[in-house]
């Protein structure tokens, strides 16, 4: 039986269901039912109800006050949604989440229920997935260089899968720990990424031969390659010449006497839909590379680190403006319709490049606000510059953009703010990062728990979706490696 089919089939009822539900009801806001324990809360979507009324309702709850702080809104159905598309497009791959990317509890619990493995950097990033429960076998330790305190944690606490890419570091690990599991990152071409990563880290494949050499001497086992084509991938190619690399050290590996049996190939697929290359166009041509480089029979393990893949859909920012600055022009003769408006206006919002918006400069992100309030049809558009709260000049979000006339008070969403925004905010000048608002239909809570007691063991045909869950359940079937070893966790 084929798991794409049943995932897709599982996705597309997840789908149904929220649209089936979502179609007839008038969306007035009301109350919500929360979940909550110790440590995590979200709210249930009622019938009919997205993540973006949310957004809206949190937003009339504070209309009459002067208290209105920046705040997400995060879908965590649409993170299961990631998963079961995840499956669908890339069967033979396990997502080891990287925890980088968007380390909030609610994410990491979420995917730890979902059986995701994790791709981890630090120690702290290992205790925060241990915290909630994934065994170490989970975790992969994928930061090529690693303070020693910091892999004697690794060691004592049971994580033994970690990337190296110097002599260094093997001379570190084989004090540290002897008994890891060691997995060479070699470079990529990623001058196509939108961030490079292979400027820092990776070997090429001559000093890839040295370090398996060295490896046997000094008795440390080397299991497989992993590589990073970059974050923001936007040439598919890139992962192909990666794998067939990947093949060429393993079998140097086998040469030294290893035992060479997982391939990672870590992240630098889209989480958004508003990119130039799609996910499944990346996959499409990932799939056809691992099947000719590691056939399904090869026995060889596949998995990935996505970061951005998981997240960045899922969080919805909303900030307030809190000044706003007119900016009357002294000469008009442009030929731009806003260039043509007598004034430009400035608004300052109360989140920044310090803040969420640190993908500006660290994730080469471009963000376009959404106003909260829809415009008039006729409504007159100026160019607008939109800045942060911070007293510091490059706190600027967006350069230039059409707006209509905005008032301090006014809401901008920005969407697709889920990777490398709140992971790597600062309080600078003592702004706080913004809340998370955590939500999740019912449909995907349900399809979430389902696959936390029992696994994906779906049988399910294309035609089956609209088949209550419980049924979808029943034919059985072997479980899928990412799931078998789900976390004992309560989310
Ligand atoms: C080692 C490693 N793995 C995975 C990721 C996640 O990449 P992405 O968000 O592009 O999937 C990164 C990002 O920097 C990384 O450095």
């Amino acid at each position: 039986m084929r798991y794409d089919r049943i995932l897709a089939a599982l996705l597309r009822f997840v789908c149904y269901l929220e649209s089936k539900l979502g179609g007839s009801i008038k969306k007035t806001p009301r109350k919500m039912n929360s979940f909550s324990n110790d440590e995590f809360n979200f709210t249930f979507l009622d019938e009919g109800f997205a993540a973006k009324d949310i957004v809206d309702q949190k937003i009339n709850e504070v209309s009459s006050s002067d208290d209105k702080d920046a705040f997400y809104v995060a879908d965590l159905g649409d993170i299961l949604k990631k998963h079961l598309r995840w499956y669908k497009a890339l069967p033979r791959v396990s997502p080891f989440y990287a925890v980088k990317c968007n380390d909030s509890i609610a994410v990491v619990k979420t995917l730890a229920t979902l059986g995701a493995g994790f791709d981890c950097a630090s120690k702290t990033e290992i205790q925060l997935v241990q915290s909630v429960g994934v065994p170490p076998e989970r975790i992969i330790y994928a930061n090529p260089c690693k303070q020693v305190s910091q892999i004697k944690h690794a060691a004592n606490n049971g994580v033994q899968m970690m990337t190296f890419d110097s002599e260094v570091e093997l001379m570190k690990i084989s004090r540290a720990h002897p008994k890891a599991k060691l997995v060479l990152r070699i470079a990529t071409d990623d001058s196509k990424a939108v961030c490079r990563l292979s400027v820092k880290f990776g070997a090429t494949l001559k000093t890839s031969r040295l370090l398996l050499e060295r490896a046997k001497e000094l008795n440390i086992d080397v299991i497989g390659v992993s590589f990073h084509v970059g974050s923001g991938c936007t040439d598919p190619e890139t992962f192909v010449q990666a794998i067939s690399d990947a093949r060429y050290v393993f079998d140097m590996g086998t040469e030294f006497g290893f035992c060479m049996h997982l391939l990672d190939i870590g992240g630098g697929f889209p989480g958004s839909e508003d990119v130039k290359l799609k996910f499944e166009e990346i996959t499409n041509v990932i799939n056809p590379a691992l099947d000719k480089y590691f056939p399904s029979d090869s026995g060889v393990r596949i998995i990935a680190e996505p970061g951005r893949y998981y997240v960045a859909s899922a969080f919805t920012l909303a900030v307030n403006i809190i000044a706003k600055k007119v900016v009357i022009k002294e000469q008009g003769g442009s030929d731009d319709e806003e260039e043509q408006n007598d004034k430009t206006l400035m608004y300052y919002v109360n989140d920044g490049v310090y803040g969420s918006f640190n993908c500006i400069l660290y994730d080469h992100a471009h963000v376009k606000p959404v106003l909260q309030k829809r415009p008039k049809p006729d409504e007159r558009y100026y160019s607008c510059s939109i800045w942060g709260p911070t007293c510091d000049g490059l706190d600027r979000i967006v350069e230039r953009c059409g707006l209509p006339e905005l008032q301090v008070g006014d809401w901008m969403l920005f969407e697709n703010m889920g990777a490398y925004t709140v992971a790597a905010a600062s309080t600078f000048n003592g702004f706080q990062r913004p809340a998370i608002h955590y939500v999740m239909s019912r449909p995907a809570w349900q399809l979430m728990e389902q696959i936390k007691e029992q696994g994906f063991q779906a049988e399910v045909e294309d035609q089956d979706v609209t088949l209550p869950l419980s049924c979808a359940w029943e034919s059985g079937i072997e479980h899928h490696a990412a799931s078998c070893a789900s976390a004992s966790i309560n989310v």
